[in-house]
């Protein structure tokens, strides 16, 4: 069954009802992670349940709605909410956006999400760029009959997450002020935290973050031949032998706070990929 491909064409004909750009860049924004929609030179918002096949954001931190039009002048689309595989979604619907996304037209896809961080270097608020993941999903989104017209059978994955965007975001960081280290992000399914003798596991892996989300996106965009940037930001210290337990408040104050950093981060990331021609 080719539906996929077919149920993205009939997305993107409904998004060019209201917005006829071609976006550069997607940009999928994580919980508590929303902010940075309000800098885009809005041309279109369109709600998820108005797209067809989009399927529609429950979690309450998430607004569920695409946000088109133009980031310092470059031609943008912002998922303000996403799809997790806790709230029931196949690992295709948490990733059809990206489908739709690489249909409009864009060449880059930027991701952020709240994670907890393993390393423990790392603390509260902090803006990581992720350099590549694990993938501890029960699934994969491309599991199933390969449709060419999307990507590949068997998808590289040597560098899912592109190196030179990676570059480009620490040097920008830098300039703006912080550190942007780098790391190893592990997917988990949720929607529990994890215990301490799974962060002790976890860090073993050779995690330094871990959170529900992203790693189905990239491994579509991979899949898709999309270049990759995605950053966490730390919400939660995962120290298996000194470790507090989280409130959804906290992580959403402190994601707020790292938020802040990404917001204006990701924007000058844009402004240096739209003059790279
Ligand atoms: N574990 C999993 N997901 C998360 C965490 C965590 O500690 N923090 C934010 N998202």
């Amino acid at each position: 069954m080719h539906a996929i491909f077919e149920q993205t064409e009939a997305a993107v004909r409904t998004i060019r009802e209201s917005w006829k750009s071609t976006p550069r860049v997607g940009l999928i924004l994580g919980t508590g992670l929303g902010g940075l929609a309000e800098q885009i030179e809005q041309e279109a918002v369109i709600p998820y349940e108005a797209i067809p096949h989009f399927p529609v954001s429950t979690v309450q931190s998430h607004a569920g709605r695409l946000v088109c039009g133009k980031l310092r002048g470059v031609p943008i689309v912002a998922m303000e909410g996403r799809f997790h595989f806790y709230e029931n979604y196949s690992l295709q619907q948490v990733t059809f956006p990206v489908r739709v996304m690489k249909a409009l037209g864009i060449e880059t896809l930027i991701v952020t999400n709240a994670a907890g961080g393993i390393n423990p270097h790392f603390e509260l608020a902090d803006v990581v760029v992720i350099e590549d993941h694990i993938n501890l999903l029960p699934d994969n989104p491309l599991r199933g009959i390969n449709d060419d017209r999307l990507g590949p059978r068997f998808p590289d994955m040597s560098h899912p997450y592109t190196p030179s965007l990676i570059e480009l975001a620490r040097s920008v960081a830098i300039q703006q002020g912080f550190a942007c280290p780098k790391g190893v992000f592990v997917a988990v399914s949720g929607p529990n935290l994890e215990t301490r003798a799974e962060y002790r596991m976890l860090k073993l892996m050779g995690a330094d973050l871990v959170g529900m989300s992203t790693v189905p996106e990239v491994i579509v965009a991979a899949h898709a031949g999309l270049k990759v940037l995605a950053f966490s930001v730390v919400t939660d210290l995962c120290l298996p032998d000194a470790l507090e337990p989280v409130e959804l408040a906290k992580i959403l104050e402190v994601a707020a706070r790292g938020g802040a950093k990404l917001s204006k981060l990701i924007p000058e990331v844009v402004t240096k990929l739209g003059s790279a021609g």
